[in-house]
């Protein structure tokens, strides 16, 4: 008898003498609680997360799933209690967080993460998944975090019935924009929606005209010291984004992102610039009487991010863990959770099918346009950065001072240690 017949058959006499029969049930089936934390709260959202944990619940029906979700857009609130959970010990056992300088910079760097190179490779993700987003999942030879999704920042949604009402078509420069805002808010509509109470979204809006104002590389060059902060075209883009908010409604400091879109679904908006979670948002209120464009200038350019998932360390099942990563980087997890969320698949052979019109658009531009980071999700620059960023933008929009507000722009990217 060869030694491994001898130990298999020991190994099966063991695990029928206690009862479990096989050698495979040898192995426990994942039990015990999953955490994971997220701030997908809203419409749309909250049914995509739920879909995955459908999927998991399936797999691993002993496993009770603990959703962690703390509201607040982009991670406004959320961030926060997980830095005090991380630091204090009590990490959750999965969390939302951006792929690129948000992921790397806040939370490998400093060893919170276990490294996931391995199960990418055994799940065939490094080839199930674009080079450009595992670039930036890497770090030091290793890949730290599961994408489940590509959202797109930025997107002109708007309304129809009031453009087909007015005869105008979304405006594909700002020439054109303001042609319309001023035919728009004659006839007594708010042609800009906004809704920027929690700090995020008029920079999430200007990432937009920046695009608009300095092309793909420009913008890019801004996130990497190459393109000054101090320059004409950042001026410009603060010129345009002022004249911009003549246009918004009076309430938008009271209203989140989704306020606004209540605006474009009442018929009392006409436009916004928001990601594509507002997809989502709108076809969880069964609303189907909006269009979408690329915002004015921003033809052929995606500004790109990604939510993902990873493994902290010291987490309290590790196995339940790799389980809940293993169902997220599945087709059938994405294919599960990006119809509803209003995102593309990180994954490259979702099936088109599964999609509404709108992600069929975005599935196609993804494959065309120019990719640039968003920085308001994480994927441009460093979390220091990228709030100082934030915290300038949210100051324009009451101060409206565009020398005051570029200078602080340019020492952000000073302090970022990016420009000199
Ligand atoms: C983003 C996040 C999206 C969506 C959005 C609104 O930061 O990546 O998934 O949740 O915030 O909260």
């Amino acid at each position: 008898m060869t030694r491994v017949l001898r130990r298999s058959l020991i190994a099966s006499a063991v695990a029928v003498a206690v009862g479990l029969g096989s050698l495979g049930a040898l192995q426990a089936a994942p039990a015990g609680k999953l955490e994971i934390f997220s701030w997908w709260t809203a419409g749309g959202e909250a049914e995509a997360l739920n879909a995955v944990f459908g999927i998991y619940h399936a797999r691993y029906p002993a496993v009770q799933i603990v959703n962690a979700t703390v509201a607040g857009g982009a991670g406004t609130n959320a961030k926060a209690v997980l830095k005090t959970r991380m630091l204090g010990g009590d990490p959750p056992d999965s969390f939302q967080v951006h792929a690129g300088h948000e992921l790397i910079d806040t939370w490998v760097r400093n060893g919170s993460m276990e490294p996931l190179t391995g199960l990418f490779k055994a799940e065939g993700w490094t080839t199930a998944m674009p080079r450009g987003l595992l670039d930036i999942l890497s770090y030091k030879g290793d890949i730290w975090s599961v994408p489940v999704n590509i959202h797109r920042a930025n997107v002109l949604w708007y309304n129809k019935k009031i453009f087909a009402d007015a005869h105008l078509a979304p405006p594909a420069t700002f020439d054109e924009f303001f042609k319309d805002a001023d035919a728009l808010k004659a006839k007594g509509i708010v042609p800009f929606a906004l809704g920027d109470k929690e700090g995020w979204e008029a920079g999430h809006a200007f990432e937009a005209v920046l695009i608009a104002a300095l092309g793909a590389d420009g913008y890019r060059g801004l996130w990497t010291g190459t393109t000054p902060w101090t320059g004409p075209k950042v001026t410009a883009a603060l010129e345009i984004f002022k004249r911009m908010l003549a246009y918004a409604n009076t309430d938008h400091a009271a209203l989140t992102w989704d306020g606004a879109g209540e605006y474009i679904m009442g018929r009392k908006g006409a436009m916004m610039i928001m990601g594509d979670w507002a997809n989502g948002w709108f076809t969880s209120k069964n609303f189907n009487e909006y269009g979408w464009a690329p915002p004015p200038g921003n033809m052929g350019v995606y500004d790109a991010l990604s939510d993902s998932f990873g493994l902290p360390k010291k987490v309290r099942d590790r196995e339940n863990v790799m389980a809940w990563l293993r169902v997220l980087g599945s087709r059938e997890g994405q294919q599960a959770f990006n119809p509803l969320k209003g995102s593309i698949c990180a994954r490259t052979d979702c099936s088109p099918s599964v999609f509404g019109a709108y992600q069929r658009w975005a599935m196609t531009q993804w494959t065309t346009d120019a990719i640039v980071p968003s920085v308001i999700h994480g994927a441009a620059a460093s979390e220091g950065w990228a709030t100082d960023y934030k915290d300038a933008i949210a100051l324009f929009v009451t101060s409206r001072d565009t020398a005051a507000t570029q200078q602080a722009l340019a020492k952000a990217c000073v302090n970022a240690g990016v420009c000199k």
